[in-house]
């Protein structure tokens, strides 16, 4: 029988509220602010799980619609967030192929933390381009640890769980987790083709019982795999990591990629400037990968956002924050008022830019 991504998670709920780290709470603000999410958007947490995601980044959003097929996990979902006070994230029950069915166009963002993989990506992403607004993005987050990396008690779990499941399941289940083509290549030939792509690294501390918890909430291992044998594994598990941490302390490392995919500028830029989208690691991506921006073949820049110029002529580094924070993007030629020509040569006397538009006053009909 073959694997059914939706029904994987129905037994590992409980399991994954309590046990599955959540994301420290700063790269979730970074990244917040990489989405410019000002409080006002709607943004989709796809693959939502019991809200892992979806709690912090309620915080920066309008709205969060969180979506997952598995009741148990909305509902465990819902009840954190009731805990915690937070009052603007949906609750939707489906999957990512009813997208369009179950949510409104205009969101800015869809967000897959450790779920895109689950999905038909490449038709996802179709259907993000006509939900999505004109600039929003499709974000995912996944782990991005090798197997050398991992600490000395998750192989010995995997080898007591091959003792109980065999190796067959796992690598049925791998079809979906470790695809041929990766995220970067999938989104690369969809419509969000400007990929960015951060890093979240951090650990924490665990004790046994929570390794013992943990395991029941992957998709190799949930509790409806073992049945009547989960808590024979349970002990097995705890006896392999007591053999090698007697203390009853382990660390878990994490290391995720995450990639922010949007799509290649399209508004119209002035004669002499094109798009700046630099591709992934280039060091001023994002400058070059807001698709409102726009670059000319001296290096100075339009930046919409901020309605200036900003030269790129010299050896400047960009470091990544946002293209409207002054600190990171220290180059900035004096601010022009806000009705200012920016043209030369190159931009003609109307150019004068929209914020927030993406257009130029001389694109503009004149009635
Ligand atoms: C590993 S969990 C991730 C949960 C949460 N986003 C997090 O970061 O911890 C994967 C989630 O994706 C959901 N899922 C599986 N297939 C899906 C699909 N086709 N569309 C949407 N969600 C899916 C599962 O029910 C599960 O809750």
């Amino acid at each position: 029988m073959g694997v059914v991504p939706h029904q994987l998670f129905a037994s590992a709920a409980a399991h994954y509220a309590r046990f599955r780290s959540g994301y420290p709470r700063q790269d979730v603000v970074a990244l917040a602010d990489r989405l410019r999410l000002d409080g006002s958007r709607i943004v989709l947490d796809v693959g939502c799980g019991s809200g892992q995601l979806s709690l912090p980044l309620a915080d920066r959003a309008g709205t969060v619609i969180a979506i997952d097929p598995v009741p148990e996990m909305l509902t465990l979902g819902q009840q954190a967030a009731q805990a915690a006070g937070v009052g603007n994230i949906v609750w939707l029950q489906g999957d990512a192929s009813q997208l369009e069915r179950i949510v409104p166009p205009g969101a800015h963002a869809a967000i897959f933390a450790a779920s895109f993989h689950w999905t038909d990506r490449p038709t996802v992403a179709q259907t993000l381009d006509r939900l999505l607004d004109a600039t929003g993005a499709i974000v995912t987050i996944n782990d991005d640890l090798d197997d050398a990396e991992q600490p000395d008690w998750v192989p010995a779990i995997t080898e007591v769980r091959h003792g109980y499941l065999g190796t067959g399941h796992a690598s049925e289940i791998e079809r979906f987790t470790c695809p041929a083509d990766d995220h970067a290549t999938v989104l690369g030939h969809s419509p969000f083709s400007v990929i960015e792509t951060l890093t979240w690294q951090w650990e924490r501390q665990l004790t046994v019982d929570e390794v013992v918890g943990l395991q029941f909430t992957y998709s190799v291992s949930t509790p409806a795999l073992f049945g009547d044998r989960a808590h024979a594994f349970a002990e097995d598990v705890r006896a392999a990591v007591l053999e090698l941490h007697p203390s009853e302390r382990v660390t878990e490392p994490f290391r995720l990629e995450v990639l922010i995919a949007t799509r290649p500028t399209t508004h119209q830029l002035p004669d002499g400037f094109r798009g700046t989208s630099g591709g992934p690691g280039d060091p001023r991506s994002a400058y070059r990968e807001d698709p409102r921006n726009g670059l000319r073949d001296d290096g100075v820049g339009l930046d919409l956002d901020q309605q200036c110029r900003v030269d790129q002529s010299t050896d400047l580094e960009y470091r990544g924050g946002r293209a409207d924070d002054a600190e990171d993007l220290p180059v900035y030629l004096p601010h022009l008022p806000p009705t200012a020509d920016v043209g030369d040569e190159h931009a003609g006397a109307d150019d004068v830019l929209q914020p927030g538009t993406g257009l130029l006053e001389g694109d503009r009909d004149p009635a």
